[in-house]
């Protein structure tokens, strides 16, 4: 039998929605749904990401943005250089990076963004034909992009039914679609990648309006929406490293560093079966044998540098 430590306050909620459990929760895969619903009322499910870190107001964003660009962009990269932010959202991070040096910088996303009508300091288009027009490109920021491309043409498509139905193939074309268009204006920058996939504690963004951690995991997107969750559509990835990793060599990209962030997972997941029952029907049609369940829960980001490989 699993256990997992929670307090008298928790185990008196975990009574009121499961008459009858003391310290251990057994539930049936198709129960899920239902249980974590119940759950999302109380304080045992652990939060998916901290109350403080969440960021929401201007000033907060712009705080976020002048920490992007010091600790992960890095100024002496982009001193005096012709930078693409692609997919750059509000603008925040394309505008820090143009006023602390950059030579020019343009922000470039699918969707226009009311924060653009603040900034003064970056040029941010949806235009695309204004980016081929400012290219060639020096560097190329992809700042938690690829998980959630949308194809570039324009359809957009159930992903998760789309990825189920192609057995998983088709989740990387839309990756790829995006490094073979930047390849045409940014040839030979260096692209600063950082991806934050599905299986991520906060992977769907889901945190500003339901805090629970992996909530895409165990519920609908129905159920979510009955919680008031607002998920950012993203990419149900089964093997986010390896599916990067073909993605950019099969765009003909080099990658010249990778370094994943891993966090532990909440003892609430890593003591209960529930988990290991939900993700081994996760990787039921896959290769995969056995579930690590520490191991896939762990994944919060991966950093890429990668550059277009030459030919000759
Ligand atoms: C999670 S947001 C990240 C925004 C920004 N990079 C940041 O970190 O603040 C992902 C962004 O990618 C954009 N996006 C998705 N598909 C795109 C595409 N095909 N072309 C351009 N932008 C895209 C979305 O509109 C969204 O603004």
């Amino acid at each position: 039998m699993n256990t997992y430590p929670i307090s008298a306050t928790q185990m008196g909620e975990l009574a009121k929605i499961r008459p009858g459990s003391c310290d251990h929760v057994d539930v049936q895969v198709a129960d899920f749904g239902q249980f974590f619903e119940d759950l999302a009322g109380t304080t045992i499910w652990p939060l998916a990401a901290n109350p403080r870190h969440i960021v929401t107001t201007l000033e907060e964003q712009r705080r976020r943005a002048t920490t992007i660009v010091r600790t992960y962009v890095r100024m002496p990269r982009i001193r005096g250089k012709r930078v693409l932010d692609f997919g750059c959202g509000t603008g925040l991070v394309a505008s820090t990076m143009a006023a602390f040096g950059a030579a020019a910088v343009v922000g470039y996303d699918i969707k226009t963004y009311d924060e653009w009508a603040i900034d003064s300091v970056a040029q941010l288009t949806a235009n695309w034909e204004q980016v081929v027009a400012q290219g060639p490109y020096d560097v190329v920021l992809l700042y938690d992009v690829l998980d959630h491309v949308q194809p570039v043409d324009g359809q957009l498509v159930d992903l998760e039914q789309h990825i189920q139905a192609t057995g998983g193939e088709s989740a990387i074309n839309g990756i790829m679609q995006v490094l073979n268009l930047l390849r045409t204006v940014a040839p030979t920058a260096e692209y600063l990648v950082r991806c934050h996939p599905w299986l991520a504690k906060h992977g769907t963004h889901l945190y500003t309006t339901l805090n629970r951690a992996y909530a895409h995991l165990f519920l609908t997107p129905e159920r979510i929406a009955a919680l008031g969750g607002v998920a950012t559509e993203t990419l149900p990835l089964r093997f986010p490293l390896a599916s990067y990793r073909q993605a950019f060599g099969r765009a003909g990209f080099r990658l010249e560093n990778t370094e994943v962030t891993r966090n532990r997972p909440d003892v609430f997941f890593l003591h209960e079966h529930f988990t290991e029952k939900l993700l081994a029907a996760f990787y039921a049609n896959t290769p995969m044998t056995a579930v690590n369940v520490p191991e896939l829960l762990s994944f919060e980001f991966v950093d890429f540098v990668a550059s277009p490989a030459h030919n000759g």
